[in-house]
């Protein structure tokens, strides 16, 4: 047994392997975020371009991901520390591997605090808070939770607590079990729920929405808002899923799995948006309300549905299931880190990284309330972090990966990992990550700042 072994364990087989990184991607990105970015960015233009996003940088990064990390076995910045050794190249590519985990932090730090909210959602499903409602009393109800610092502090600090301890209970023990159960049964919610958006006298006019594109609408931020969000949503461009690949058991194919996870995490996102929208258009809310869009739906949903106190309860129960899934692959690589290099132990490890990434919550939590005056670059602080992370550090971060493993890494070290089933596609997978995805990149950034 190898002292990385020793050290985390190994995934137990290929599919806790897929079920850990299916648990990785499919979160917040998909219910919470999904939604209200596209009803901001105008619906179905923006979704076409972030499906193609995901299909043409999604896949191939996520391969490169999980390939470098499970040839450099280590931490994000140890990994690349490897590989840039392996291939010659300049010491400089282990910076990549430090500004994953600063993201890491930055993201976890406003995750927390919005799976802190589905937290209180659980209390509230549970007390009857819905029941009967309409939208104006779910709004109102929504308004008076986030206006409290003390309350979503409370939350907050709660989901991170419960991060801190699945992460310290190692891979095995702790991610691996955690997601067992939770993707399956919050599939099955998610069906009962496209059920009741189906019965909706708008659900026409919501499907439309999300699925007829108006390029009108589109502008150069929409387009950038959706590219971040395709990497956001995979859990790409930090070293989250190089950390993962770095557990990972030979015999698994990594081609197949990623794509397999970018459908699954793809199909979530678009059931979230056939059950939001219809809601919103049959009661007369506004797509482009924000992050606080499906906490003033899916509530009217329960309130209204025969058994909905039940569904509710169950819906937000596995939605804070599936943020601490995704969550403890955001900690990941620092604890990594930390352990292997600093050679803590793993629950000292997981103490520090939570409690740093728990006290830059705050910023968030004050942007909602006390702080929301305060602006900066005319974002709230929350904004900011989200724009920082998602449209800049994660695509530039994916960016840096497809050069190093199109450009940077040997033919052979790649193609020996991937262990692609014929030439055609080791070959595609390769033309895909030296050329489109970066280019792609590049030429939106160019646009965003206005050069071309
Ligand atoms: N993908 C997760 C979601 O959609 C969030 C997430 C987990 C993430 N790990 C990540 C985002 C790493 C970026 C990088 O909710």
């Amino acid at each position: 047994m190898d002292i990385k072994k020793l050290q985390h364990g190994e995934w137990s087989s290929s599919f806790a392997f897929i079920l850990a990184a299916t648990g990785s991607a499919v979160g917040l990105g998909n219910i919470w975020k999904f939604p209200y970015i596209t009803g901001e960015n105008g619906g179905g233009a923006f979704v076409i371009v972030y499906l193609l996003c995901v299909g043409l940088m999604g896949v191939p990064i996520m391969m490169a991901e999980i390939m470098m990390g499970h040839r450099g076995k280590q931490n994000p910045v140890d990994t690349m520390n490897t590989l840039l050794k392996e291939a010659g190249a300049d010491k400089s590519w282990h910076y990549l591997g430090w500004m994953g985990i600063v993201a890491g932090f930055l993201i976890l730090s406003y995750y927390s605090v919005i799976a802190g909210w589905a937290l209180a959602y659980v209390v509230k499903a549970f007390t009857g808070s819905f029941s009967g409602s309409g939208s104006a009393e779910i709004k109102e109800l929504f308004d008076n939770f986030i206006a409290s610092p003390v309350q979503l502090i409370f939350w907050h600090t709660l989901f991170m607590l419960a991060t801190m301890l699945i992460v310290a209970r190692g891979i095995n023990n702790g991610l691996e079990k955690a997601v067992r159960f939770l993707m399956p049964g919050l599939f099955v919610l998610l069906i009962l729920l496209v059920g009741y958006a189906m019965t909706m006298t708008s659900y026409a006019q919501g499907i439309y929405f999300l699925f007829n594109p108006d390029f009108s609408k589109l502008t150069f931020n929409s387009v950038l808002t959706a590219m971040g969000h395709a990497f956001f949503t995979l859990s790409l461009g930090m070293g989250a899923i190089m950390v993962y690949g770095s557990y990972l058991p030979s015999d698994v194919s990594i081609a197949k799995t990623s794509i397999l996870i970018a459908v699954a995490d793809t199909v979530v996102a678009l059931l979230a948006g056939i059950i939001v929208f219809p809601i919103v258009f049959s009661n007369g809310l506004h797509p482009d309300s924000g992050p606080g869009l499906i906490f003033q739906t899916l509530p009217i949903a329960f309130g209204n549905m025969t058994g909905g106190w039940l569904f509710g309860i169950l819906f937000f129960v596995m939605l804070v299931f599936a943020a601490l899934s995704s969550s403890i692959s955001l900690i990941e690589p620092a604890v990594a880190w930390l352990v292997e290099n600093q050679r803590m132990s793993r629950e000292k490890a997981c103490i520090w990284a939570g409690l740093t990434a728990w006290l830059l919550g705050f910023a968030t939590i004050f942007s909602f309330n006390i702080g929301s005056g305060i602006k900066i670059f005319d974002r709230n602080f929350f904004q900011l972090l989200d724009y920082l992370t998602a449209n800049l550090m994660l695509p530039i971060g994916g960016f840096f990966i497809a050069v190093f493993a199109g450009w940077i890494m040997q033919h052979q070290h790649s193609e020996q990992e991937l262990k692609m089933p014929d030439r055609q596609s080791y070959r595609i997978w390769k033309f895909l990550v030296c050329y489109v995805s970066p280019a792609a990149v590049f030429l939106i950034f160019l646009h965003v700042v206005g050069v071309l």
